[in-house]
């Protein structure tokens, strides 16, 4: 394996970073590759913010099962530092060791698979509306986006957090304005990408604030009222930490489960016979929901930062450099994976790093499949024929792989 840091020449035209790249051409797997097999560990100087390019499985894995040498809160993405007005605490996601465990324990004990049983019904119940008024609908022609990916992920947090109904389209805007803040389509009209950004998140304070006071008074059983009487180290959060708990649930668990949804749709658009071949055995739904998750890979990275100087695969990597771990790229790591770029509903094994891997594994992962499940579960066996309209109009951002919209034709059987 060669271990060139400096990447030569004919690397110049080539980017794996840039948001506008994303929206134009979506993933660049065949970058990926070559880094892979040429630079696996590679000083990429040309950003805004120089970082290690780390593409290998193997990397990545260890990586994230370092969190003492590798922390999280310095440079959780990569993108140009920015001085803000509003500076709310870290959330879950951006806390490193020994804050990040006792944290992560309040909610993960709520999104064990078992826990999840008893919520299994409600989930169930929001997606099979949300599916139900699609095959309802006599109109052939719809944006799967607007129809079914993005709403049955806001509505399940939404519900989960207990947010009332009435308010399920202000959490939409809310993230679309913090993941999209670099695409035109999603900032607000005038200002500059981080304002947008922090624009949102004012009024999610402001609005999450509002609702964890008047939950102060009348518990029940969502995560506000938890965040509310949760204690850590045997003291109780304080307003603002309440407040992003809130934030990082509601903006890690919308976007991604939102783009593995559309994903996941457009794969079996573009392989007929997967979708054939699932509506003949439903079982094989849940390892292709898997390659799914493999294949699309939402997160298209999360950065972290060297607490001292160290080394990866030959490569000096200095105390406070930042490294990027490009998750979809690990995930077509043919060190890993047969055919990587294959889409294989039945793989087996599958071991993907999509909801990442180590400390900071994706608190919500089970939530994540099972949305995914109920939304196919309802839709694909009603599915006699359906073919894209138009190409998929992709999101301008390097943090979420996002499908803004998926316009498809669709011709359903009759229900039962
Ligand atoms: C397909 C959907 C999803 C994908 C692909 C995904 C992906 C990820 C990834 C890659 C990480 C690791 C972050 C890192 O490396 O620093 C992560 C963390 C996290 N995710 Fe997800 N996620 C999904 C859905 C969800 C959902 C539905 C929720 C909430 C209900 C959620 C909540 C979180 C939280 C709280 C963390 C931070 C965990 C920690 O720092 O300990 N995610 N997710």
């Amino acid at each position: 394996m060669p271990n060139t840091a400096t990447l030569d020449a004919s690397f110049d035209d080539l980017e794996i970073i840039q948001p506008s790249y994303f929206q134009e051409h979506g993933y660049p797997h065949d970058t990926w590759r070559r880094l892979r097999a040429e630079a696996p560990v590679a000083r990429w100087d040309r950003f805004d913010l120089p970082f290690w390019a780390i593409t290998k499985h193997a990397d990545i894995t260890a990586i994230g099962k370092r969190p003492d040498l590798f922390l999280s809160a310095p440079q959780l993405v990569m993108a140009r530092t920015r001085t803000r007005k509003f500076d709310p605490p870290p959330t879950l996601i951006e806390m490193d060791p020994p804050d990040h465990g006792p944290f992560r324990q309040i909610v993960s004990r709520r999104f064990t698979p078992r826990a999840l049983r008893r919520i299994h019904g409600d989930i169930d119940r929001i997606a099979r509306r949300i599916v139900e008024d699609l095959l309802n609908d006599p109109t052939p022609e719809v944006d799967f986006v607007a129809r079914i990916s993005a709403p049955l992920p806001i509505a399940v947090i939404a519900w989960l957090l207990g947010v009332p109904e009435s308010d399920w389209k202000l959490l939409f805007d809310w993230t679309n304005r913090i993941i999209g803040a670099n695409d035109p389509d999603y900032r607000d009209p005038g200002t500059s990408s981080s304002q947008s950004a922090e624009n949102a998140l004012r009024e999610i304070y402001q609005y999450f604030g509002e609702l964890a006071e008047a939950k102060q008074k009348n518990p029940s059983d969502d995560l506000i009222s938890l965040f509310n009487q949760a204690e850590v180290n045997g003291r109780r959060l304080a307003p603002m930490e309440v407040l992003s708990y809130c934030q990082v649930i509601l903006v890690a668990g919308n976007e991604t489960t939102r783009n593995a949804t559309s994903g996941g749709m457009l794969n079996l658009i573009q392989h007929p016979d997967a979708l054939r071949r699932i509506q003949a055995d439903p079982a094989l739904l849940q390892p292709a929901i898997e390659e799914i998750l493999r294949f699309n890979s939402p997160i298209i990275h999360f950065g972290r930062t060297a607490t001292q100087d160290t080394e990866i695969r030959g490569q000096k990597i200095r105390k406070g450099e930042h490294l990027a771990l490009f998750y979809p790229s690990a995930n077509r790591d043919e060190e890993v994976f047969d055919r990587p770029d294959d889409f294989v509903i039945d793989r087996t094994p599958n071991r993907h790093l999509a909801f990442g891997i180590g400390e900071h594994f994706c608190a919500g992962a089970h939530v994540a499949r099972l949305e995914m499940e109920m939304a196919f579960k309802y839709l694909i066996p009603r599915i006699e024929a359906v073919e894209l309209v138009s190409e998929p109009r992709r999101l301008r951002s390097n943090l979420v792989g996002g499908i803004k919209e998926l316009p498809v034709r669709f011709c359903f059987t009759s229900g039962v």
